[in-house]
Formats: structure tokens, C-alpha cells, sequence
């Protein structure tokens, strides 16, 4: 029965290109559901848009000069095209800055508004005076109450994943002036998501427990039991959708505010131009909404987007938020601004017509359950040993022999042996097996599945060996070639979803129309006696080592650029008198013994013997050195700086260390010849 579902991918900020994170996490999962829907005859609306709002867009603009409309009208048409290049087959791809997106959060807002649904009050805020301006979100950085990260932005913390609100930081500090903020009071309105509770709990602790994925449902839980607070949906910033309310001149809505209904605007955009009515995708009960994001995003699309909805009234909510864990590259962290990743606009210049192949190695290391790793040497081995080597490999046989044996036409089967009709009902259980992974959001295995349908066609050529059977049994060649055809064609057929071009392709040369999902499960013959196909093409090509070293040596260099990047030599700090540096009571010592301050991370409690005595020194070195490493060294020591304690233990001296420019802390030795360093550390 064809139900209706609309499927949303995460908007993308509009600061920056995709990246293999992007579409490891949400992209191609996404669009592997939707056109499976497609293929099952249902009636999909797959939704997405750019996210043109939020301070990091104002930030960069500022940065480089240039207006935020300026950033966003380049990375929207940059985002859009890669995902068109790429075949993501968004129904629709809106911008937030569209008209329609304005008006639909606006009208958002008010009806809020207007149903009491918000809190008014005047609360004190993080105002930078230099700049003139508060500083919401990533405006200011700080120390995070919750782990201790002194990078935390003002809206969240990329350590902890935690989100606060500005004023939870420690030591916050204006991103624009560097200047400590002030307090200002300033009106704002807030969503009161404890008033939600009750419906939170119901919904998603008693409702979603069994089919939301773990990670989700855990991160909603923890947030629910933390004690849901009034969030402000609002900001004092100039970038974004004016408030429409009295009182809102010179602020406008957060952009997690605006950017989910951004979804409802794409649709309302898409069902314009076809003619539909948008309606049902948003508010029929009989609407399957499932929201495909990052991990990074649960809260705002299980707790507060479903608040906001909830509130509204006439909308329905999600069935369910498969959020992905991250991935990372070669072992490290994707970053953009130290530019670690594997951006989509270079990889569709350096390997045009291979999207198949990261779709393929993306989705069978999707970052599903766990944060997961991305190799270029991965990438290469699952291209040639799976892809090219099994699928590939199969299709391959398959064209050649029977435009070899039968100008290209698919002969009569003979009778089936026993491993023929066990091959053909194998093949017949596929699409189940495939449906039921997909449905459950199990991509990964889903794709391992594919492949082990090439396997069945590969096993099944390599055990009847019609290659040698044709010398003495032509008839018999003519059912195995029929079978190997069958199974060639429920490839093409059920591949869509994960390598539509390769599916695309492989169809063209089967000459096979477009088939549904059903068509394959039905074990109805897909390619009748006498069909022609057409010539065999190569599906997969090896990827060379080559083509791999390139991407490395790529990745090489913004390591490198890096290194430099960060290698600030520190200025020469304020002049002394000599008597000010006579006063320093510096000898070369040895360090005889080491252990581990307990419950320190930093501390290292040493023994050093400094020619006069022997004495204890605690030193804020252990993140650098283990005890084993340092005991027997030499090293340079001031011994006459004033005794303090440190976790309880009597620090009698300090010893002095530098730093080499990429950040390694190395002992002043009286033995060693030093590279540039960065000036004496008090360690
Ligand atoms: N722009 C956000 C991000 O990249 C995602 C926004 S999703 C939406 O993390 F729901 F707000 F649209
Ligand atoms: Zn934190």
C-alpha cells in the first residue's frame, strides 16, 4: 500500500562546503531511504535546504570582509550543486533566506505568540561594549561548566556536546573583541520546554524507547532527566528573521528556531511548484516524518523542534530521528577550519563518475552506532576488492559471455537444477532481507547485503563454470546464463538506492526499464527469453595507488599548513634589569626519581638532585612526559623561587622548559642543542 512520508535531511550552514562527514552522517543515508521509498511505490517528499542563519555565517562575513548575504548566496550554490553532482535526489533544496521561509517562521512565531505559548522576560546577557553588541552563541567562548573545555562556545561545547546558554561559560570572552563581557539586561522570548515535559516523556521515554536508535534515545533521556528549562528563541543580533512581535525591533528568531521550519518552507516551496498541496506531508496523521541528522543536532529535533510543533497543534511529529555518530579521517577529528576532511566539490573534480564509489564506502563505514574512521586506503580496498572485484567482476562476466554466446539475447532456460532454483529463490529473499535492514535504518548492513547478492551471482558463475560447460552441454549454458542474467538484472534493480549511477548504468546496458522494488521479490522473470541487452561496459575501475597517495600527500599538506599556521613564536616579553635577572638562582640538576601526582592529569612529583640537596619539585609536565621518561635526565632549575604547594605537596624549585614551534614541550637541557623555541615555560 503506497503510504506518504516526508523525509528531511539536516539543513547545512551556509559557511562552508560538504564534506564526507556531512554525507557519511546524514546525506546518504537520507537518500538511500528515500529513493528506496520511491522504489516501493510510496509517496516521498525528500526535503532539504540550506541553513543561512546563525553567528558563525556573520562571523566568517566579517571576517572576510564581505556582507553574510554575500557567504550564504556562494555556499548555497556551491552545497546545491555538489549534492545535484553528487545525486542527492532532494525533491526540493529551499534556502532560509527565501521568502517563504520567512514568512512560514514568522507566522510560526506568532501563532506561539499569540496562543501564550512563549515567556516575555528581561534577563541580563552577555554585552560586549567595544563591539557594541551581545554576544550570543558562538560570539563568546569560554570555559564549559560541564568538562572543563576552554574552547566552549556560548550555545555549546564541541567537547562534551553539551549545549548552555552564553552565560553558563566560565570565563567567557567576546570571539569579536577578545574583551571579558559585561552583563546587560534585554528582553527575550523563551520556549518553555518544562511545560512540555509530561508530552516529552510520554512521547519520546514511554513511546520511542523500542524503535528510536540507542544513541538517540539516550541523549534524549539524559536531557529530559537533566530538568527541561525555558529556552530563548530569540537573539539580540542584526543576521536573521526579525522578531514579528511589539517589542522585537533590532532582534530576530535563533536560528534553531527558524532553521527546523526551514523543512516546512522547503515543502510548502516544493508542493508549489508541482501543483500539491503541502498540507498532508506536514499535518495527516497518515505521514510517516522521519528527520535524518548528526548526533549534534538530537536535541533540537527530538526535544525542542517537537516542543515547538507540539505547542503550534496542527502538525504531527517525527516517527523517528536516526541521528549518526561522527566520522573521522584517517584517525583525526573532520575539521573544517584546520581543513581535515575530504571536501565533496574536490573529490567530484578529482574522481568524476565515482560517486557510487564513496556513496558505497560511506555507507559501509557509516559512523552508525559509533564514531567510525575514514581511510583513503579503505576507500581504494573496498572500490577494488568489493566493487570491482565482486560486483563489478560479475556484471562483467555476465555481458560478455552472453553477447559472446547469443548476440547479446537473453536464451531460453532449460530445465532448473537444484542449485538453479536455489539460486533463484535466494535471489527472490533479497529485497526482504534489504527492506528490513533499511526500514530498521541499518544502512551499513543493508550494503553488506547488496554485495552479498553480487557474491551469489559471482559463487554461482565460478561453481557452473558455463565458460566450460559450453563445450559439451550448450543447453545446459543457455539455463545458467538465464540465471546469471536474472540475478545480473535484481542487482540493477535493488542497487538504486545505493549506487543509483552504477544502477543507472547497468540498466542502460541490460536495456532494462525502470522496475519496482516488488518486481524482484515477486520472482517473476526480469529479463524474458529473447530480450536483447546491449554491449558489456566496465561498472567499477580499479583505483590506483597512485590516485590514493594524491589524497594523502593532500592531507599531508594541510597538516602541514597547520603546523605552520599554529607555530606562533610568543613576543619578547617586558625588559628586566640586570639586577631583576641576577636575582635568579639557576643551576643544572638531575632528576633521580618520578611518580604520577595522583588524580592529576598534569602533575608529575619529581626528585632532583640540584647539587646542593635534594629536593622535591612538582611540575606540570605529565600530558608530555611519563615518570620513566624523565628520571636519569638533566635539566636546568630554578632553585631559589619561593616554596609553594600543589595538591598538598611542597613544590621546592621549578624546572625550566620551552616549547618547539608545533607545540612540543622539550626540557631546557644544559647537554642539548635546541631548534627555535617559544621562550622559557614555567613548568
Ligand atoms: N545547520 C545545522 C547543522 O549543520 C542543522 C540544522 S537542521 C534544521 O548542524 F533542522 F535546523 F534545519
Ligand atoms: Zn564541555
Amino acid at each position: 500500500m503506497s503510504k506518504r512520508f516526508t523525509i528531511t535531511a539536516a539543513l547545512p550552514y551556509t559557511n562552508g562546503p560538504i564534506h564526507i562527514g556531512h554525507l557519511a552522517g546524514v546525506y546518504v543515508p537520507a537518500d538511500i531511504y528515500a529513493r528506496y521509498l520511491r522504489l516501493q511505490g510510496h509517496d516521498v517528499a525528500f526535503i532539504c535546504g540550506s541553513d543561512e542563519h546563525g553567528v558563525p555565517i556573520t562571523i566568517k562575513a566579517k571576517k572576510e570582509g564581505v556582507t553574510p548575504q554575500d557567504i550564504v548566496d556562494h555556499f548555497h550554490a556551491n552545497i546545491k550543486m555538489s549534492f545535484e553532482e553528487f545525486g542527492i535526489s532532494f525533491d526540493n533544496y529551499s534556502r532560509t533566506s527565501a521568502k517563504i521561509h520567512h514568512e512560514t517562521a514568522s507566522e510560526f512565531f506568532e501563532t506561539l505568540h499569540k496562543k501564550g505559548d512563549f515567556i516575555e522576560e528581561i534577563t541580563a546577557q552577555l554585552y560586549d561594549a567595544e563591539a557594541g553588541q551581545f554576544l550570543a552563541d558562538r560570539f563568546v567562548v569560554g570555559t564549559c561548566p560541564k568538562c572543563g573545555n576552554e574552547e566552549s562556545y556560548g550555545d555549546q561545547c564541541e567537547a562534551c556536546g553539551t549545549s548552555h546558554n552564553a552565560t553558563d561559560l566560565i570565563n567567557p570572552k567576546s570571539a569579536i573583541t577578545g574583551a571579558t563581557p559585561s552583563l546587560k539586561e534585554t528582553k527575550h522570548w523563551f520556549l518553555p520546554l518544562d511545560q512540555h515535559e509530561a508530552f516529552l516523556k510520554q512521547w519520546i521515554l514511554e513511546g520511542h524507547k523500542a524503535d528510536w536508535k540507542p544513541n538517540v534515545y539516550g541523549q534524549c533521556k539524559s536531557w529530559i532527566d537533566d530538568g527541561l528549562r525555558p529556552r530563548a528563541v530569540t537573539r539580540d543580533l542584526d543576521w536573521g528573521i526579525p522578531v514579528p512581535v511589539e517589542g522585537g525591533d533590532g532582534k530576530v528568531l535563533y536560528v534553531w528556531f527558524d532553521a527546523p521550519i526551514g523543512y516546512i518552507s522547503s515543502t510548502k516551496e516544493w508542493a508549489q511548484s508541482q501543483g500539491k498541496d503541502w498540507e498532508p506531508y506536514w499535518k495527516d496523521e497518515e505521514t510517516t516524518l522521519v528527520h535524518f541528522i548528526g548526533k549534534d543536532n538530537i536535541v533540537f529535533h527530538c526535544i525542542i523542534f517537537p516542543a515547538m510543533l507540539k505547542a503550534e497543534g496542527s502538525y504531527i511529529l517525527p516517527e523517528n530521528v536516526p541521528a549518526n555518530e561522527f566520522l573521522n579521517l584517517e584517525g583525526q577529528k573532520l575539521s573544517t577550519s584546520k581543513n581535515w576532511a575530504v571536501w565533496l566539490p574536490e573529490y567530484l573534480k578529482d574522481f568524476p563518475d565515482k560517486q557510487d564509489v564513496l556513496r558505497y564506502v560511506l555507507t559501509a563505514t557509516a559512523p552508525e552506532t559509533k564514531d567510525n574512521d575514514f581511510t583513503w586506503k579503505d576507500f581504494q580496498a573496498r572500490n577494488n576488492n568489493e566493487l570491482v572485484a565482486i560486483f563489478g567482476n560479475f556484471i562483467n562476466r555476465v555481458l560478455v559471455l552472453t553477447n559472446k554466446y547469443y548476440e547479446g539475447s537473453v536464451p531460453h532456460p532449460h530445465e532448473l537444477s537444484a542449485i538453479d532454483t536455489e539460486t533463484l529463490n535466494k535471489l527472490k529473499a533479497y529485497p526482504g532481507i534489504l527492506s528490513k535492514s533499511i526500514e530498521r535504518y541499518r544502512f551499513r548492513e543493508a550494503s553488506q547485503e547488496l554485495m552479498n547478492l553480487a557474491r551469489l551471482g559471482n559463487k554461482y558463475l565460478a561453481d557452473e563454470e558455463p565458460w566450460k560447460v559450453v563445450k559439451t552441454d550448450p543447453e545446459r549454458v543457455q539455463t545458467i546464463m538465464y540465471v546469471a542474467l536474472q540475478i545480473s538484472a535484481a542487482l540493477a534493480v535493488v542497487s538504486e538506492p545505493f549506487l543509483p549511477w552504477s544502477s543507472q548504468k547497468l540498466k542502460a546496458m541490460l536495456q532494462l526499464q525502470p522496475q519496482p522494488w516488488a518486481a524482484v521479490a515477486s520472482g517473476k522473470s526480469l529479463l524474458e527469453p529473447g530480450h536483447q541487452i546491449g554491449k558489456a561496459e566496465l561498472l567499477f575501475a580499479k583505483i590506483e595507488d597512485s590516485e590514493i597517495e594524491n589524497q594523502l600527500e593532500k592531507l599531508a599538506q594541510s597538516k602541514l599548513a597547520n603546523t605552520i599556521e599554529n607555530a606562533v613564536v610568543e613576543p619578547q616579553k617586558e625588559t628586566i634589569s640586570f639586577d631583576d635577572f641576577s636575582k635568579l638562582d639557576i643551576r643544572v640538576g638531575t632528576i633521580i626519581a618520578a611518580e604520577k601526582m595522583p588524580k592529576a592529569k598534569k602533575l608529575l612529583v619529581l626528585q632532583v638532585d640540584t647539587g646542593i640537596d635534594v629536593r622535591t619539585i612538582v611540575s606540570g609536565i605529565a600530558e608530555s612526559f611519563t615518570a620513566e621518561d624523565v628520571i636519569g635526565k638533566r635539566v636546568t632549575v630554578l632553585v631559589n623561587l619561593a616554596p609553594r604547594a600543589l595538591r598538598g605537596v611542597e613544590s621546592q624549585g621549578m624546572i625550566l622548559m620551552t616549547e618547539t614551534p608545533d607545540g612540543k614541550l622539550v626540557f631546557v637541557n644544559p647537554d642539548a642543542a635546541h631548534e627555535t623555541t617559544n621562550g622559557l615555560k614555567i613548568s
